[in-house]
């Protein structure tokens, strides 16, 4: 059977390029972003059947869910862990505290809470993560 791989961040860039390249080496994707771009939409057309694509953001437990459960009973077999931001951003000097704070709710806490959630599946198999 071909493997699943859960993908966040698939809407454009490397996630989008990441999506592609395992959808071509014959695996099937799990997409978790909160655009669905027309790009990621013509993924299904590509590879009919071979990925789900669920609009959602990856710091909130509700749309992980979601995303998980869309799993059915499929194991979990990869996550890559590509969604993050990167603004705002500015010279330390100036940057207000509470701008740093955001980017690591996002782009640690986020990432961590993902993975207690995700844990539990991808050990069925002993999946492996990207991050
Ligand atoms: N490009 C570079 O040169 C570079 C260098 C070093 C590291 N990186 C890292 O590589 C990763 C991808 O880079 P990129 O340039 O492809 O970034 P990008 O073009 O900004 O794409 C980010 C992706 O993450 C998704 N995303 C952001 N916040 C999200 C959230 N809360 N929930 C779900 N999805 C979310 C975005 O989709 P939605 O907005 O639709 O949700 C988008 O698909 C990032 O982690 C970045 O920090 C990139």
């Amino acid at each position: 059977m071909s493997p699943t791989i859960l993908i966040t961040g698939a809407s454009r860039g490397i996630g989008l390029a990441a999506a592609e390249f395992i959808l071509a080496d014959g695996a099937k994707v799990i997409a978790l972003q909160r655009t669905v771009t027309p790009a990621l939409e013509a993924l299904s057309t590509k590879y009919p059947g071979a990925i789900q694509i669920i609009k959602g953001d990856f710091t909130k437990p509700e749309d992980i869910s979601s995303a998980l459960a869309s799993l059915g009973t499929h194991s979990l077999d990869a996550v890559v862990l590509n969604a993050a931001v990167g603004e705002p951003f500015g010279p330390i000097a100036t940057m207000p505290l509470d701008s740093f704070r955001g980017i690591f709710d996002i782009n640690f806490f986020g990432v961590v809470q993902f993975l207690q959630l995700a844990l539990p599946k991808l050990r069925e198999r002993r999946g492996r993560l990207f991050w």
